[in-house]
């Protein structure tokens, strides 16, 4: 029987857990055609943290990953691993790895899936996060695979309600995800021209929010747009007591899963296959436990142990421009 000619250390598996995002299917796919073009094995590992404690790994190849690119969610599946929070499944996950000669793992997820690679790291793996959640709430890179195309769809979604709400002249609460962080909020807002914007980073007072509206409709604003992050609190409670104190009708419109799906953008995809060529180059390189990060324009790698349980800050001045162009 012929004998392989690939190193141990050539043979790699790719997982995309937790949270789907718009551009995974063209992170993998790129993985994958970087890997093989490098003459290394790759796996995928699907259902996420779930699927890899439960082994449920599938060979990848160039044609496996043909017709993705354009497509939302990920091929790999994914799941919330409650599991994997145990630090008895962070080793077995690295002992399954191991065991079946896969040195290095890339993790194309958000914080908490890259924090889990991260810990999976010092059982012996070596470990490469590939930044992708619309939250766009990872430590040291300017932008995560999917948050382009979210906010575009963010974009999409306002301006339609934007049509209804000067037909009106009703104030709309818009809830955006983002989980505890508004950066999304931020983008979204100022791309929108929204009137007001509620982070959790930033605190507020329904009171003087309420009578900013009254000014801004004596000023004869018609529509008024507030755009909520949902780490901001409960959208409904809060719409309600902004119309008691307001006086004027107060619509609330959750945006919710529309912003996880759809089609990348070209920029989605292009950071994709610029986060996973770097990728594959790193671990040829033997130089993993690193990020790869989007910084000005440049693709940088950082060490995961640096990035891992810290908060990116949110831009204050855009709140201030938020503030300065929506009256
Ligand atoms: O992290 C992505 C995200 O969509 C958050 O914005 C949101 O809070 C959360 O995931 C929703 O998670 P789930 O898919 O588990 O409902």
């Amino acid at each position: 029987m012929k004998k392989s000619t690939l190193a141990p250390s050539d043979k790699i598996a790719v997982i995309t857990p937790g949270g789907d995002a718009p551009g995974m299917n063209a992170a993998i796919r790129a993985v994958v055609r970087s890997a093989l073009d490098e003459k290394m094995e790759i796996w995928g590992i699907q259902r996420g943290y779930d699927g890899l404690l439960e082994e449920d790994f599938v060979r990848l190849y160039a044609r496996s990953v043909s017709g993705i690119l354009h497509r939302g969610g990920t091929i790999l599946k994914s799941s919330r691993s409650t599991k994997i929070r145990e630090e008895s499944s962070i080793k077995k996950a690295a002992d399954i790895l191991l065991s079946k000669d896969i040195k290095s793992l890339v993790v194309i997820g958000g914080d908490g899936s890259i924090t889990a690679g991260y810990r999976i790291s010092k059982y012996g793996v070596g470990v490469i996060g590939l930044p992708a959640s619309i939250d766009n709430d990872i430590y040291g890179t300017d932008e995560t695979i999917g948050y382009d195309t979210t906010l575009d769809t963010v974009v999409d979604a306002v301006d339609k309600i934007r049509d209804t709400a000067s037909s009106f002249d009703r104030v709309f609460v818009i809830e955006v995800m983002g989980r505890e962080h508004g950066y999304l909020a931020l983008d979204a807002a100022l791309a929108c021209g929204a009137e007001f914007v509620v982070v959790p980073e930033i605190k507020f007072s329904i009171s003087k929010l309420a009578s900013e509206i009254k000014k801004e409709k004596a000023r004869a604003k018609t529509s008024v747009i507030v755009i909520f992050a949902e780490g901001a609190g409960d959208s409904r409670k809060f719409a309600q007591e902004l119309s008691l104190k307001s006086g004027y009708e107060v619509r609330v419109s959750t945006l919710g899963y529309i912003q996880r799906g759809g089609s990348p953008t070209g920029r989605t995809r292009i950071l994709a296959a610029r986060f996973a060529a770097k990728a594959i180059q790193l671990i040829k390189n033997k130089k993993t436990n690193r990020l790869v990060a989007l910084q000005n324009g440049t693709i940088k790698d950082l060490p995961l142990s640096s990035i891992c349980g810290r908060q990116k800050p949110i831009d204050q001045k855009l709140y201030q421009l938020i503030a300065r162009l929506g009256r």
